[in-house]
C-alpha cells in the first residue's frame, strides 16, 4: 500500500473528481464574493445541547497494545505505543524478534508499539528496544518523530521513527524505531516537548527534573551550558502530589514559550533562560499530572495573531493523595480558563463545563472548535486513582458570542477511557480514540475499567451525512511538491457540491500533536489569510489564494494538515510542508 495515499477510496474518488473537475473547467471562469445569499444551518445549532451529535465507530476490538501515546505521521499512519515493562502485550513481534531488558519478563517477544494505517484500518507491530513509558515527542521538520525519554533503561533515550520509503511495498513494511547512540542529559519521565522555530526540540521537566534541554544539543563549540535550570518547575511542585508533570507548552507568536505547571504560568525566553512575564494563577484546581487537565493554544488567525491559551479540567489539591491512600475519589474540576497572553494585564476568563473532568484530551478541530474527550469525573491520574468515566465528548466553540451556547454535549461512547488513554485528529476529520489502562499490568477482568486494547473513531457533528453537500474536497495545492515557504502566496482548488459559498469559509493548517496523558504536544491550528474572494472555475470547482504563515514563530517548520472548511464543514486534509 502506497504510504502517500490518504485513503484508497478517497483517492479513487479524487481521481474521478479531478476528471469531472477538468471537464467543468471548460466552462467560463468568473470571480464571485465569498458572501452568502442563503444561510445553511450551523452544525452546532442543529444539535440541541445534551441530545448528542457525533457518532462512534468501533475500529478494532483489539490492536493488542493499549494506546498510551499516539502520533499521526504525514503518510497517514499513526505511531502508537504503550510501556514495555509489565509483561506480554496481545500483539506478537514478527518471528525472530524479542527483547530481553525488562524486569517482569526475561524474554519478551510481544510488541509494545505499532503502526496504524488510517486508510486500510490495519496495523503492524513495531519494536521498541527500551522502556518508553510516560515519554514525550515531537515531529521534526523532515517528518521524523523524535521521541524522548521513558523509564529506567529508557529514561535517557532518544528514539527516531521515520515514515517508510514508498519505493517498494517491502520497504514500506520495514521501517521501525531507531535508538540514537547519544542520550538525553538527564532522565526524562513525564516531561513535555515542543518543536522550536529553528527546527530543534526543547524537552522540559519530567519527574524531579527542574530544567530543560534541547535536541540537537544547544552547544556552540561546547561553550554554552547544555542543561538549563528552570526554577519555575521547582516552585510549582506540590509535596507528595507534584501536580506539575507533563507541563503544558505552547510556542507563542512572539517566539517565547508559554509554560503552564500546576496553577501557574510564564512566558519564557528559553534562549536567554529568562522569565519574560508571569501570569496570574488560574483560579480553582490543579491542572497538571496527576491532577491532569488539558490545554490548547486556541486557533491562531492570520499573520498577526493574538494568542489565547485554554485549559480545561484538573483536580483539587490532595485529590491524588485521597485516591491513593484512602480510595476517596473527589470530584474533578468543572472549569476551563482562557488567557489572552498578549493582553497588557492578562486575566483568566473562567467558564463551567457541562460536567467535571480529569484526564480529558483537548483537540483542535479544523472547524475551530475544541473537542474535549475521554477522562473521568472523579479522582486523578495514576493507577486505580479515578472513577466515573465521562463517556460524552463536549464541543466548545471559542468564537460563539453567547457564553451559554459555547459548550455542546455530544453522543457518548460505551467504552471508559480512563488513565493512559489518548485521542488525536485524523486527516479526514475523525478522531482516533484508544487506550485506557489504569492498572499496573494488562488486566482484562478488572471491573469496571479493564485494560482497553480497542480502537474507536469519533465522528464530530461536522461529519454528519446531511452536510455532504457543503463538504469541500481539495483537488490541488498549487505549490511545488506541496512545500510552501514563509509568507508565500499559493492557491488551492477544491470542489463543493453546493455551489454557493458562505462567509464562514476558512483554510486551516494543523500541526499533528504527540498525544499522551491528555496533552497534545505541538498541537497548533493556524487559519491562513485568504486573498480576495474565491474564484469560481466551473460548476463545482473553486480556487482560493492564501498566504502561508509569515514566521517560524507562528508555524514552526514541518508538516501540516491543510483543511478547507466551508460553513463549518471540513473535507479531508492535504499534507503540506512549511519550510524555508
Ligand atoms: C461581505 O459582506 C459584507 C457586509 O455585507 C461587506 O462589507 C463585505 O465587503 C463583503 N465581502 C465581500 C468579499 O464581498
Ligand atoms: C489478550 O490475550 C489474553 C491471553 O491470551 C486473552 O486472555 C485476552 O482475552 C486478550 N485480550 C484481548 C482484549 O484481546
Ligand atoms: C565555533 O568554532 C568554529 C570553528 O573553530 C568558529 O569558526 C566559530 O566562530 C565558533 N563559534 C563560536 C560561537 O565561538
Ligand atoms: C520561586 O520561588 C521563590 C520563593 O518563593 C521566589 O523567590 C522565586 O522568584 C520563584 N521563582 C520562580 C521562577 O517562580
Ligand atoms: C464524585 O464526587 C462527587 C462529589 O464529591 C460525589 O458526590 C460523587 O458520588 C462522586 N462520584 C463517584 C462515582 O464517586
Ligand atoms: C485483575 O483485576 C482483578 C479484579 O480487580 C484482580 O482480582 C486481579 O488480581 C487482577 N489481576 C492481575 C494480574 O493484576
Amino acid at each position: 500500500m502506497s504510504s502517500s495515499s490518504s485513503s484508497s477510496s478517497s483517492m479513487s474518488f479524487k481521481n474521478l473528481s479531478f476528471f469531472l473537475f477538468s471537464l467543468l473547467l471548460l466552462t467560463t471562469s468568473h470571480s464571485f464574493p465569498l458572501n452568502t445569499t442563503t444561510t445553511f444551518p450551523n452544525p452546532q445549532e442543529t444539535t440541541p445541547s445534551g441530545t448528542g451529535g457525533g457518532e462512534w465507530v468501533r475500529l478494532h476490538d483489539s490492536i493488542g497494545v493499549s494506546a498510551m501515546h499516539m502520533q499521526l505521521m504525514y503518510d497517514n499512519k499513526v505511531v502508537i505505543f504503550d510501556r514495555t515493562d509489565f509483561g506480554l502485550s496481545n500483539l506478537s513481534l514478527p518471528s525472530g524478534k524479542c527483547r530481553y531488558n525488562d524486569a517482569v519478563l526475561k524474554l519478551d517477544c510481544s510488541a509494545h508499539s505499532l503502526l496504524y494505517d488510517v486508510a486500510s484500518n490495519t496495523f503492524r507491530p513495531l519494536m521498541v528496544l527500551t522502556n518508553i513509558w510516560c515519554s514525550s515527542g515531537s515531529v521534526r521538520p523532515d517528518g521524523t518523530l523524535v521521541q524522548t525519554g521513558g523509564y529506567l533503561a529508557g529514561d535517557k533515550k532518544i528514539r527516531l521513527f521515520t515514515p517508510c520509503s514508498t519505493t517498494t511495498d517491502a520497504a514500506a513494511e520495514q521501517c521501525d524505531w531507531f535508538e540514537l547512540p547519544q542520550q538525553l542529559l538527564v532522565r526524562r519521565w513525564y516531561s513535555s516537548n515542543h518543536i522550536l522555530p529553528d527546527g530543534r526540540l526543547i524537552v522540559v521537566g519530567g519527574r524531579r527534573q527542574f530544567n530543560y534541554e534541547f535536541f540537537p544539543k544547544n552547544s556552540i563549540n561546547g561553550s554554552l551550558p547544555e542543561l538549563f535550570n528552570l526554577p519555575f518547575l521547582h516552585n510549582t511542585t506540590d509535596r507528595f502530589e507534584e501536580n506539575n508533570l507533563y507541563p503544558f507548552l505552547h510556542l507563542l507568536p512572539d517566539g517565547n514559550l508559554f509554560i503552564f505547571a500546576n496553577r501557574r504560568s510564564i512566558s519564557f525566553d528559553y534562549v536567554n533562560n529568562r522569565v519574560v512575564k508571569e501570569f496570574p494563577e488560574i483560579p480553582g484546581e490543579k491542572r497538571n499530572y496527576p491532577s491532569t487537565g488539558s490545554s490548547v493554544l486556541l486557533p491562531l488567525r492570520g499573520n498577526s495573531p493574538a494568542p489565547e491559551v485554554m485549559i480545561c479540567g484538573g483536580a483539587p489539591a490532595f485529590g491524588f493523595y485521597q485516591a491513593e491512600k484512602l480510595s476517596v475519589y473527589v470530584a474533578a474540576s468543572k472549569t476551563c480558563g482562557r488567557l489572552k497572553v498578549t493582553d497588557p494585564e492578562p486575566q483568566w476568563l473562567m467558564e463551567n463545563m457541562p460536567m467535571s473532568r480529569v484526564m480529558s484530551d483537548m483537540i483542535l478541530l479544523p472547524s475551530g472548535d475544541v473537542l474535549i474527550i475521554n477522562g473521568a469525573s472523579n479522582g486523578t491520574a495514576g493507577w486505580e486513582d479515578a472513577v466515573g468515566p465521562v463517556l460524552n465528548p463536549v464541543l466548545y466553540s471559542p468564537t460563539q458570542p453567547d457564553p451559554s451556547k459555547r459548550f455542546t454535549v455530544l453522543s457518548p461512547t460505551t467504552i471508559p477511557r480512563m488513565y493512559h488513554s489518548a485521542a488525536i485528529l485524523l486527516p479526514d476529520g475523525r478522531i482516533l480514540v484508544g487506550g485506557s489502562n489504569p492498572h499496573v499490568q494488562y488486566n482484562f477482568t478488572a471491573m469496571p475499567y479493564p485494560t482497553e486494547l480497542s480502537l474507536e473513531a469519533f465522528l464530530p457533528p461536522y461529519m454528519a451525512k446531511e452536510y455532504s453537500n457543503l463538504r469541500p474536497s481539495i483537488l490541488t495545492v498549487e505549490a511545488r511538491d506541496k512545500v510552501v515557504s514563509y509568507g508565500q502566496g499559493f492557491a488551492i482548488t477544491f470542489m463543493v457540491a453546493t455551489y454557493r459559498l458562505y462567509q464562514d469559509f476558512k483554510v486551516a493548517v494543523i500541526a499533528p500533536p504527540f498525544a499522551t496523558h491528555s496533552f497534545g504536544m505541538n498541537q497548533r491550528l493556524i487559519y491562513l489569510d485568504i486573498i480576495g474572494g474565491a474564484q469560481k472555475l466551473s460548476m463545482f470547482g473553486y480556487k482560493v489564494s492564501v498566504v502561508a504563515p509569515v514566521t517560524q514563530n507562528i508555524a514552526p517548520p514541518g508538516y501540516y494538515m491543510l483543511f478547507v472548511v466551508h460553513n463549518g464543514i471540513p473535507g479531508e486534509c492535504v499534507w503540506i510542508q512549511i519550510n524555508n
